[in-house]
């Protein structure tokens, strides 16, 4: 069996000082070039509906197009000063509830105003992954209409890249107009996009992207609708969200076939890079570029921040809770005497295996609470 060492590339998985050394050299860079290892695939079976699942998702999808453009009012004004410290009274709260002591930190002598300034960099830091993660989803959709060997999937995945495109879109008119620009990718999630792509293997691009990110990013959309105040981000939230869940369900139904006929030792592999994936996708959660950029560093503050077990992070498990079932779904928990779900005990989330998964709850997030949004928004 894999040592952590050997997936991970460090022997602890909650080594601070390890997971605090991964940077990226190339944040400059006007662009990031990575090998997409992957033949292009004719398929001369043109039989639409062979995969009736597929085929569903996939006129769903041509019915679910919006347009960031005309369907979000980008008139309605933000302030992110304003959105950030209405958030400084429930943020310190958070600290207080988790017995987080600051004493002694640069932190303790934050007055009201930088509290603020905190709380408008994590929002932009926050929006900007979901930006660069979009990016890895449009990169990755576009491989699979090359890679996978079904037609229906392939139409299904075209629909995904123009979906994921008015994602990036939205994101970036967001941070651009509202926020006054981004944060670089960060490393861990960069890692984690760079190993997707460039995996030779078609399933592994559905794994990575559609069960692993999209999974945490479906939840961290839920989460962050939930929080915002800003009507304008809540409204592209929502617009997200439902087309994401769909995205998620692709990736389950697609797979669970695919993984029926798999032997253990490939089992191992997938649920390998499930694991890896969980544990990239939670050390960027981290979020070590907001301290910096804050003036503090992250090596006296993220020890502070961890009282107690940090898998005990309500927050934090609560992210995993599209992730797990649907990887139990498709059989990666128990395969190889539950080697994954041994590893997801480690991170303390596993206790959400018997949620619902993404393929069939996605038809609650999907089209129907939107559409009634639009029309709304049509009305007046
Ligand atoms: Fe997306
Ligand atoms: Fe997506």
């Amino acid at each position: 069996m894999p040592t952590d060492e050997e997936i991970l590339g460090r022997s602890g998985v909650d080594d601070l000082d390890a997971i605090l050394s991964v940077t990226r050299a190339d944040v400059d860079d006007a662009v990031h070039v990575v090998a997409d290892n992957a033949d292009a695939i004719f398929t001369w079976d043109y039989e639409k509906g062979a995969r009736p699942q597929l085929n569903k998702l996939y006129e769903k999808a041509k019915h679910a197009q919006w347009n960031g453009e005309t369907d979000l009012d980008w008139s309605i004004e933000s302030d992110p000063e304003e959105l950030a410290r209405a958030m400084n009274g429930p943020r310190a709260e958070a600290f207080a509830h988790k017995g987080v002591d600051l004493s002694g930190t640069p932190v303790a002598s934050w007055d009201d105003d930088t509290w603020t300034e905190f709380g408008m960099e994590v929002q932009k830091w926050s929006l900007s992954q979901f930006m660069h993660g979009e990016q890895g989803a449009l990169l990755c959709t576009a491989k699979i209409v090359e890679t996978v060997p079904w037609i229906d999937a392939k139409y299904y995945a075209a629909t995904q890249v123009m979906d994921e495109a008015r994602h990036v879109e939205v994101f970036a008119k967001y941070l651009d107009t509202k926020l006054n620009g981004h944060y670089p990718i960060n490393a861990h999630l960069g890692l984690l996009l760079d190993d997707i792509i460039n995996d030779a293997r078609w399933d592994m691009t559905y794994l990575g992207m559609q069960v692993m990110v999209e999974g945490l990013a479906l939840a961290s959309f839920g989460m962050a609708m939930q929080v915002t105040q800003d009507p304008l981000l809540k409204q592209l939230l929502r617009y997200v969200m439902s087309d994401e869940a769909r995205h998620v369900a692709f990736g389950v139904l697609s797979l669970k076939e695919f993984y029926e006929g798999l032997t253990d030792a490939e089992m191992l592999e997938r649920q390998e890079f499930a694991f890896e994936a969980a544990v990239r996708m939670r050390d960027r959660l981290l979020q070590q570029e907001v301290w910096e950029r804050m003036g503090v560093d992250p090596k006296v503050i993220i020890p502070r921040l961890r009282v107690g077990d940090r898998n005990q992070d309500p927050f934090q498990q609560l992210l995993f809770s599209k992730i797990v079932p649907n990887c139990k779904k498709l059989g990666l928990l128990d395969a190889n005497d539950g080697w994954l779900r041994a590893r997801f005990d480690t991170l303390g989330v596993s206790q959400f295996e018997d949620w619902a998964d993404t393929s069939e709850e996605y038809l609650d997030l999907d089209l129907d609470a939107v559409s009634a949004d639009r029309l709304d928004a049509a009305a007046g």
